[in-house]
């Protein structure tokens, strides 16, 4: 399986003509090789820009957030139809800055995951502990089954997940390789337990948290990891073009 990689621009990328220039080149790194896929969540007003420069191109646009609300009264918000409407294919939810700047319960992203899965978008849900004290397994795997209480079967077998630790999120503290493989393995029991172990193995897992090009072939060289989600490092043309040939590269 071909190894993926979300580029997560947060609000690192806030000119246009820095999202041109970002685009541009790693429109250029993904013709290194096609054994990875490549997904750009920029802001949303930049998703037509996204689509304009990767259209001949194997990468695919994805947002970083949606609305829970379908329609309506919802000033400021972004549903899962216009996502859809304006050719993004996967979403990002739940992610910690998400969880934790903006109070997103994980109620709220059970909702969003539906609104996204109703509406044929791909979800890439981030679960990952704050601390990594006392039993935070047990955190970790308790904030899993809660981001997907109610949700149908059928919607969790299609996710993606990001396990992402929040402390090593921007910190440039990343997990070990061998820490996040055994969260993943963790995370890959609770969602077995929902959905059967033969739909879970097929559910591909991220790791995300301060990855580069100087870490990222040890974190996606297991089969346990189908890529990464990337945030300030998917910004910097340089080091994103190498980690999308690092990974192209992955043998
Ligand atoms: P980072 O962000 O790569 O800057 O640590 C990861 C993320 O938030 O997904």
């Amino acid at each position: 399986m071909k190894k993926l990689i979300v580029a997560n621009w947060k609000l690192y990328v806030n000119r246009s003509d820095q999202a041109l220039k970002l685009l541009k080149s790693t429109v250029r790194a993904s013709k290194m090789g096609s054994g990875v896929k490549i997904v750009i969540c920029a802001p949303f007003l930049m998703v037509p820009t996204v689509n304009a420069i990767i259209k001949r191109s194997s990468i695919s646009t994805g947002a970083q957030n949606l609305s829970e609300g379908t329609q309506g009264a919802f000033t400021g918000e972004v549903s899962a139809h216009l996502l859809k409407d304006y050719g993004v294919e996967y979403v990002i939810i739940g992610h910690s800055e998400r969880r934790y700047i903006f109070d997103e319960t994980d109620e709220v992203v059970v909702q969003k995951l539906i609104a996204a899965s109703k509406e044929g978008l791909k979800p890439i849900l981030c679960v990952g502990e704050q601390k990594r004290v006392g039993n935070w397994k047990k955190t970790l795997l308790n904030q899993v089954s809660a981001s997907i209480k109610g949700l149908d079967k059928k919607y969790i077998a299609k996710l993606i997940i990001a396990y992402e630790p929040v402390w090593a999120i921007g910190t440039g503290n990343a997990d070990t390789p061998q820490d996040a493989k055994e969260a993943i393995i963790e995370i890959r029991k609770v969602l077995a337990r929902r959905i059967g172990s033969k739909a879970a193995a097929n559910i591909r897992m991220l790791y995300g948290g301060s990855v580069t090009s100087k870490n990222i072939a040890n974190f996606i060289s297991s089969a346990e990891i189908g890529g990464a989600l990337i945030g300030r490092a998917s910004t910097n043309p340089k080091d994103f073009a190498l980690i999308i040939k690092k990974t192209a590269l992955l043998k």
